[in-house]
């Protein structure tokens, strides 16, 4: 089933494998792309992946998590993120972005966050952010779908995961407000609501969560689940399950460790999933999808060594597939 097409509305993805976002810091410092980008995703759709989702793309400059993410803020970047999507299509790939805010995790001048609580002594202690703060970034996540609406991709993404501005709000670990923000959903059901308002209701919509914290006081799939619950008549697509991100703390990864809690999101949701971590074996992937524990796959830090590894590992999972036509004379035989 993993080479076996899955269908989100009106969008066909030819496959189960999606690339999850990850940060390349190799954009200028005003967060325009460039060759590298268009290389380094355009190798991964010659690789054959079904779901391309580009790495965190900040919605404002003070929400960047580096000086050199990628950024969405203004109508210029536009114009080169449609390049990236155009080389993701041209391949026959599924192209989806991911839009975040760095919130007290970023390393730029003047971070802010839901409590004026630093994640590590490594990092600022954040300004508490006023209603007008939370106001301006709801509006900035607004500003950025339709922006990547008009870029042409095929899915967005909210950044909900991993300790950044949203999730944030999320846990009690980091949101320690006394107004109606202190319960976290307030604040992503207005994201959502922003995002709804401008992202085509015929596109896909999904988002990432880190399902635990890995500590006894920090957010669980529960209260994770919980808060989607509160959101989901705005129309979610799919949410992509991750972990951690939110306090320092060594985790136990080991190939397929975040599969449970795709499972547990997608049995306390009904909404599909994407799991993964450290899968670098087909097969593994092959049985998660079978065995009903995610309905796609990320391959992460594997794809960074090896973009082609989906067409590559094809035959031993059973599939014959198209390869690049360009590439026909090196296919293993
Ligand atoms: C270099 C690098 C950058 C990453 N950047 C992001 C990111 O921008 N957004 C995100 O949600 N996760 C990010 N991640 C996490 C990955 O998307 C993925 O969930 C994680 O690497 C686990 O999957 P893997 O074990 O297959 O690599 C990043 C991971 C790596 C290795």
């Amino acid at each position: 089933m993993l080479y076996e097409p899955i269908r989100f509305k009106n969008l066909t993805i030819k496959n189960r494998v999606v690339m999850p976002p990850m940060c390349m810091y190799s954009a200028d410092t005003l967060g325009f792309a460039n060759d590298f980008h268009l290389v380094h995703y355009g190798s991964r759709a010659f690789g054959g992946i079904g779901l391309i989702i580009q790495e965190a793309t900040a919605i404002a400059p003070e929400g960047r998590i580096s000086i050199h993410d990628l950024g969405i803020w203004s109508d210029a970047h536009i114009s080169g993120l449609k390049k990236i999507v155009d080389i993701i299509k041209s391949q026959g790939s599924v192209a989806g972005i991911q839009i975040n805010h760095a919130g007290r995790k970023s390393k730029t001048d003047d971070p802010m966050g839901p409590s004026a609580l630093s994640y590590s002594s490594d990092y600022q202690i954040p300004r508490e952010m006023t209603i007008l703060d939370i106001k301006r970034v709801v509006s900035e996540f607004r500003d950025a779908a339709r922006r990547a609406d008009e870029a042409g991709y095929d899915v967005l993404e909210i950044h909900g995961a991993h300790g950044y501005l949203i999730f944030e709000f999320l846990s009690p670990i980091s949101n320690q407000r006394s107004d109606q923000y202190s319960d976290g959903k307030v604040f992503l059901r207005e994201v959502m609501e922003a995002v709804t308002s401008v992202w085509p209701k015929d596109k896909v919509l999904g988002i990432r969560i880190s399902a635990t914290e890995y500590v006894s006081d920090g957010a669980t799939p529960e209260s994770i689940a919980e808060a989607i619950n509160y959101v989901k008549d705005l129309g979610l697509d799919f949410i992509d399950v991750s972990s951690g991100g939110n306090v320092l703390v060594k985790i136990n990864a080991y190939p397929g460790y975040q599969l449970d809690l795709a499972k547990k999101i997608k049995e306390l949701t009904g909404i599909p999933v994407i799991g993964g971590g450290l899968i670098t074996d087909l097969k593994m992937a092959e049985h998660a999808i079978s065995s009903g524990r995610a309905d796609m796959i990320y391959l992460g830090r594997v794809l960074l060594r090896d973009p082609y590894i989906v067409i590559n590992q094809a035959g031993e999972v059973g599939y014959e597939i198209e390869y690049p036509v360009q590439y026909i004379r090196g296919k293993k035989l």
